[in-house]
């Protein structure tokens, strides 16, 4: 058997003559930047989100840059995030000149850990960006009261979990701004790079459609220096075929979770902590294991697919060796790095496939403690 780590030809199988259809609609239009699809989308994604305003982006990445560059974070700043992310949190506030400030994460939930935060706030912190991990919203309440106390934008990085609820909250919904990716392995995926903004505040929504359009305001008058953030209209006609479908998906992928969590009940295999006070998406099922490199070329040799997020944090990234961070300085980060592994979960996974998963995990797992591997 084989099993991917994500298997997108699953999906697109049962939604083909739609998305060709819809492709089709903007090609025949040739209305091939900006248009109806995008406005669509942006309402339709402001509404699930339970937000105002929407504004599209050309990726997550340039959702995440628009928004620092809308909240004129730059040069002398300071932005406080987790170092156990994707790289494009802490590249964009690099990009916009300010100095990204890590502090540790929860190692039950890989998020930002709130008790940390505090004390890493100086003159100079103009926001905190906490990431929504593997589909899971961070520790909301803490990161707001910080915020609101030393008047201090929320940058959510929700990329990894669009609807994910957090004491019944949207992501996005609860911080300055939230910020998606449509990568396509997110659980609502693009046939290509795309992103979105959200805000309920009307002052930044403004900014952040001038922004994404080289900050010009009328055409050709630059009020500020943007970009072209742009979203791509066949990307959003591909996205509303999707988006009626997300909640299924998410629910089809918490059940996947479940069934792995009753499966790996009572073993040393470490399943995905969910805090009560959320509903996950789970982007990702990310469990720890003894001797997870092992591991990792087991079940390639079963063929399974997995995958290691991540396996370096971000403190210790080579372009970022101008902070001065040095090993040791975020120890949960970096011992979940060592750890951590992402298994199928996907939607569209049958019950012998999770078992095959669960079956392989489980006999590697015996023969560690056999002392075979
Ligand atoms: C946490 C996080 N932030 C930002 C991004 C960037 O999104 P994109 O790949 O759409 O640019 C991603 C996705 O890859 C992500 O997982």
């Amino acid at each position: 058997m084989k099993v991917p780590l994500l298997d997108l030809k699953a999906q697109y199988a049962t939604i083909k003559n739609d998305v060709l259809a819809a492709v089709s609609e903007v090609l025949e239009s040739q209305q091939c930047i900006g248009g109806p699809k995008v406005a669509e989308l942006e309402k339709n994604i402001a509404a699930i989100s339970d937000c105002k305003y929407a504004v599209g982006a050309s990726s997550g990445t340039d959702a995440i840059l628009n928004s620092l560059m809308s909240l004129d974070i730059g040069h002398g700043d300071e932005v406080i995030t987790t170092p156990f992310t994707f790289f494009a949190t802490v590249g964009c506030i690099s990009r916009t000149g300010a100095k990204p400030v890590f502090v540790d994460i929860d190692p039950k939930t890989y998020n930002i850990n709130p008790d940390l935060i505090e004390q890493a706030v100086t003159e100079k912190t103009k926001a905190i960006m906490p990431v929504h991990l593997f589909g899971q919203m961070a520790d909301m309440d803490p990161i707001m009261e910080i915020a609101s106390k030393y008047n201090l934008a929320v940058i959510e990085d929700a990329a990894q979990s669009i609807t994910s609820t957090y004491k019944g909250r949207k992501a996005g919904s609860i911080g300055t701004v939230g910020c998606f990716s449509f990568f396509p392995s997110k659980n609502l995926g693009g046939i290509g790079d795309g992103g979105m903004v959200v805000t309920n505040d009307e002052k930044l929504y403004n900014r952040l459609t001038i922004m994404r359009n080289h900050g010009q305001e009328p055409k050709y008058y630059h009020r500020y220096v943007g970009g072209n953030f742009r979203l791509d209209p066949i990307q959003a006609a591909a996205l509303l075929v999707k988006l009626p479908h997300l909640d299924d998906w998410s629910q089809a992928r918490r059940r996947n979770a479940a069934y792995y969590d009753e499966k790996f009940n009572d073993t040393v295999v470490e399943t995905p902590y969910i805090n009560p006070d959320c509903v996950s998406i789970y982007n990702q099922y990310v469990i720890r294991v003894p001797k997870r490199d092992q591991l990792v070329a087991y079940l390639k040799e079963k063929n399974i697919g997995c995958e290691i997020y991540y396996p370096r944090p971000m403190h210790l990234q080579e372009c970022f060796r101008y902070l001065n961070y040095k090993q040791g300085d975020f120890p949960e980060a970096e011992k979940a790095a060592k750890e951590v592994l992402a298994i199928p979960v996907y939607p569209e996974l049958t019950d012998e496939m999770k078992d095959y998963v669960v079956e392989t995990i489980l006999s590697f797992i015996g023969a560690v403690a056999t002392l075979k591997i």
